[in-house]
């Protein structure tokens, strides 16, 4: 014996001397007794037994069963029932609280004996099966992947704490209710058979793949299923940004072969308009052609010169850059022209931006290509669109892998058609007329950011404006010159 604490409710007297007389001969230890249910609830807190013994027929307004079921709830102790009582009705309702045994009066000390140590036992199984279901629980919550067990009936009836975060609520629904919070069209079935599911988010798309298994069956009712939810999001978004790089990447090799080739005819084009210039006293009402033909020339190489750099690795050499300085120096350059056409620009940094490792003369050019970009927006947006034109410049430290530093350009023009935007990165794509886009702006600025260790994307929906994203790699904290012993 382990000397385990009883506790006895019983208001014969009699009964509880004999039946602690019994205990005592056990080994077991007395653990206090109460006439009646109130009592017995009140003092249990107190004196901690390991277990209760209960006489279902108490005295006062609650009997044992009633004082069982809240002992159980409140304490989490095992119950004995002791009963006079052979009326099948009670001893029906007391089985239905589950108690841990029962003993039929007179209690004998070899009944007492065997129930006590059978409910012990089952009370420190059950214990351990539930310190264990808490285990698995925890790890199961712990797994980024969404898991929702169902039933052979397709009700779901449990879900872990990813499932439930990402897809609300779902124990209790039925299957395909579950499937329905999930984006028409239905489901595409992977070539492994497992589904394909997205998810609306706001504006966003969050993908998934469900894989499922049919292991283990529960006591009555047959097999469970268990569902597994991965998140696909991010690693479909990194595919498609490698697949765009790629294909930006063969376009500017194909772009630089273009130009190179270019060149020469052009430098040929120039020296002949040149030489027919100085004739131009000849050509008669025609005079005006050769300087036609030498600016066009001119804007050729010029596209041709930018393609080029466009084209060439870049070498630039990176340093520490004030980001609010370069943003402040580019709004000055473009400031007038802003306000010729009647846009507001605002800018808002953060207090205390770390500086960025950027190269300041690139940094600044793509500065000018995203205010630029945004100016035409804002000019080609309709009139009947309400309210002032507006650009917004911002920047402030993002906590990342590493930290970056995020320049935002919000403007309210005429926005980017879902069709466009996956190839405004491409060079030479424009939806500008001739002379007022060459295509080549976002693609040099990427290329640019991208050697900057940096990143450069653009969200935005058609007539709601858009927003051009701009992030760079804190520089690293640099150590002073005495810090590193050198000067004094
Ligand atoms: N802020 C913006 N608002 C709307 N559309 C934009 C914006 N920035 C870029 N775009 C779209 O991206 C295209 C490509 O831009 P870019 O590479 O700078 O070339 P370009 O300005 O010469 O057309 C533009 O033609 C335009 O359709
Ligand atoms: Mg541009």
């Amino acid at each position: 014996m382990a000397g385990e604490r009883v506790f006895i409710v019983e208001d014969d007297t009699l009964l509880v001397r004999q039946v602690e007389h019994f205990l005592a001969h056990l080994g077991y230890r007395p653990g206090g007794h109460a006439p009646s249910g109130s009592e017995a609830l009140a003092r249990l807190g107190v004196t901690r037994p390991d277990i209760v013994l209960m006489d279902i027929a108490l005295a006062g307004e609650m009997d044992g069963i009633e004082a069982a079921r809240r002992i159980m709830a409140a304490f989490g102790l095992p119950v004995i029932y002791l009963t006079a009582d052979d009326d099948p009705r009670t001893l029906s309702r007391a089985l239905d609280t589950s108690p841990f045994s029962y003993i039929q009066k007179p209690v004998t000390a070899g009944q007492l004996h065997s129930a006590l140590a059978t409910a012990l036992e089952r009370h420190r199984l059950e214990r351990r099966l539930k310190a264990s279901e808490e285990k698995l629980a925890a790890i199961l919550d712990a797994l980024p992947s969404g898991i929702l067990v169902r039933d052979a009936g397709g009700r779901i009836v449990w879900a872990n704490a990813a499932a439930v975060s990402v897809f609300g609520p779902a124990t209790g629904l039925a299957w395909e209710v579950f499937l329905g919070r999930f984006r028409e069209p239905v489901p595409t079935v992977t070539d492994s058979g497992e589904l394909e599911l997205s998810l609306a988010e706001g504006q966003r798309l969050r993908h998934f793949i469900l894989s499922e298994t049919r292991t283990f069956s529960a006591e009555a009712g047959g097999g469970q299923t268990v569902a597994i939810l991965r998140e696909e999001t991010e690693r479909r978004a990194l595919q498609a940004e490698n697949l765009r790089a790629a294909h930006l990447a063969s376009l500017g090799e194909l772009a630089a072969g273009v130009a190179h080739e270019i060149n020469n005819p052009i430098s040929g084009i120039m020296g002949y308009a040149e030489r027919l210039a100085d004739k131009s006293d000849r050509l008669e009402g025609e005079a005006h052609i050769p300087g036609r033909i030498l600016s066009e020339a001119e804007r050729i190489s010029g596209i041709v010169r930018k393609l080029l750099a466009f084209a060439r690795p870049s070498d630039s050499v990176r340093e520490p850059v004030d980001v609010g300085e370069v943003l402040a120096d580019a709004l000055s350059l473009t400031r007038a022209i802003f306000r010729r056409e009647g846009i507001d620009v605002e800018l808002a940094l953060s207090d205390d931006l770390p500086r960025v490792m950027a190269n300041p003369q690139e940094l600044q050019q793509v500065a000018i290509n995203l205010l630029t970009n945004a100016r035409q927006a804002l000019s080609a947006r309709p009139e009947e669109a309400e309210g002032p034109r507006w650009l917004s410049v911002g920047a402030s430290l993002v906590a990342e892998a590493r930290p970056m530093v995020r320049v935002s350009f919000a403007d309210n023009g005429q926005g980017v058609p879902a069709e466009v935007l996956p190839r405004i990165f491409e060079p030479f794509f424009t939806t500008k007329p001739k002379h007022e886009g060459t295509g080549l702006g976002l693609a040099i600025s990427l290329k640019l950011v991208q050697a900057m260790g940096g990143r450069l994307w653009l969200e935005s929906r058609e007539g709601q404006g858009a927003t051009a994203f701009l992030e760079l790699p804190v520089a690293p904290a640099t150590p002073v010159a005495s810090e590193l012993g050198l000067g004094t």
